[in-house]
């Protein structure tokens, strides 16, 4: 078929990364079900004894013709080898900006703005009242968590950047973090656009992920803009990220793998902060939804409404002192 093959090698002799990773994806496993943690343990290390018998590492000198990459303990030392073409290229850049350091994230919506109140979509308006309200409380919220080293980013819109003023923080602007451009119908409300454009708003219908507003964008173009800001969230520790619905929508299905269908699709309610943790596989979501009354800017799919937040994903409502 004409695939090219690229091997990726993960060696791993430091003592703290095998016993934590141990601790953490493998006392789990159903092999270890009533078992004593550290007997699970003391069992899982035996395993590996077994593998390392039989297990061979690729050869530097003697498998030179092929294509591979060696990972050490996680990210410390990493070696590519015959690496060609653009694909395995961007391999060997991701898996050299991913890290196993124990953080979250955290994703925010800014708070109500003057357009969500009228139900007008994109421009650059400010904040209602009660939108700043939740900057305050967001900023109390976010003192609370003691987090440590964050660092907040937003868009360059007005609406971002008075909801992240009050947090005692370093603060960077994103243009990449922009909310979806709506070329033609920015500043209309979808009654609008509906009245205004039938076969576009049709069209958007059809095919969210794709349909692209003229001369704006699609979430598939908001998708390939967000890339660089993926992979510096990759690299990053704690990273507040004040956004907009569309472009959280995308942030939040790269982080759950959620795919193109859902993502036009996913619940991101304003006055709401998302804190997503990574684990061994996957993330940790939890919701918390700040008690300070706001519109609800959510359009469902129509027919099939069912695609949303997934039931079981926690769901914590902050108390109202906020
Ligand atoms: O309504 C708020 C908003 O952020 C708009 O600016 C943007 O066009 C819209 O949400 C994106 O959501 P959807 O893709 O569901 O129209």
């Amino acid at each position: 078929m004409g695939y090219k093959l690229f091997f990726i090698e993960s060696i791993c002799n430091a003592p703290n990364i095998i016993e934590t990773n141990i601790m953490e994806c493998k006392v789990t496993n159903p092999d270890y079900t009533n078992m004593e943690k550290e007997d699970a343990v003391k069992d899982f290390l035996k395993r590996i004894e077994h593998y390392r018998l039989f297990y061979e590492q690729l050869d530097e000198e003697k498998e030179t013709k092929y294509s591979f990459m060696k990972i050490y303990d996680a990210g410390r030392r990493v070696v590519v080898h015959k690496q060609e073409g653009h694909i395995e290229s961007r391999i060997a850049y991701y898996l050299m900006n991913i890290h196993i350091t124990p953080r979250s994230i955290y994703l925010t919506r800014h708070g109500e703005s003057v357009f969500n109140q009228l139900g007008r979509i994109g421009g650059d308006s400010d904040l209602s009242y009660r939108g700043r309200q939740y900057a305050n409380a967001l900023a109390k919220f976010i003192a609370e968590q003691n987090i440590t080293n964050l660092r907040v980013w937003t868009s360059c819109m007005k609406r971002t950047i008075q909801t992240a003023s009050g947090i005692d923080a370093p603060q960077e602007r994103w243009k990449a973090l922009n909310e979806i451009d709506a070329g033609i119908c920015e500043g209309l409300m979808y009654e609008e656009i509906q009245e205004q454009y039938p076969e576009e708003f049709a069209a958007r219908d059809q095919n969210k992920y794709s349909y692209r507003y003229p001369r704006g964008e699609s979430y598939e173009d908001v998708v390939v803009r967000l890339e660089s800001v993926i992979m510096e969230l990759e690299r990053q520790e704690n990273v507040l990220v004040v956004g907009h619905q569309a472009v959280l929508r995308c942030v939040l299905a790269y982080f759950l793998d959620k795919p193109g269908v859902e993502l036009p699709y996913l619940k991101v309610p304003l006055h709401t902060i998302i804190k997503l943790t990574p684990q061994a596989y996957g993330c940790k979501v939890e919701f918390f939804k700040i008690p300070i009354d706001c519109v609800d800017t959510h359009r469902s799919k129509p027919v099939d409404c069912s695609i949303g937040r997934n039931p079981q994903d926690a769901l914590v409502t902050v108390p109202s002192h906020y």
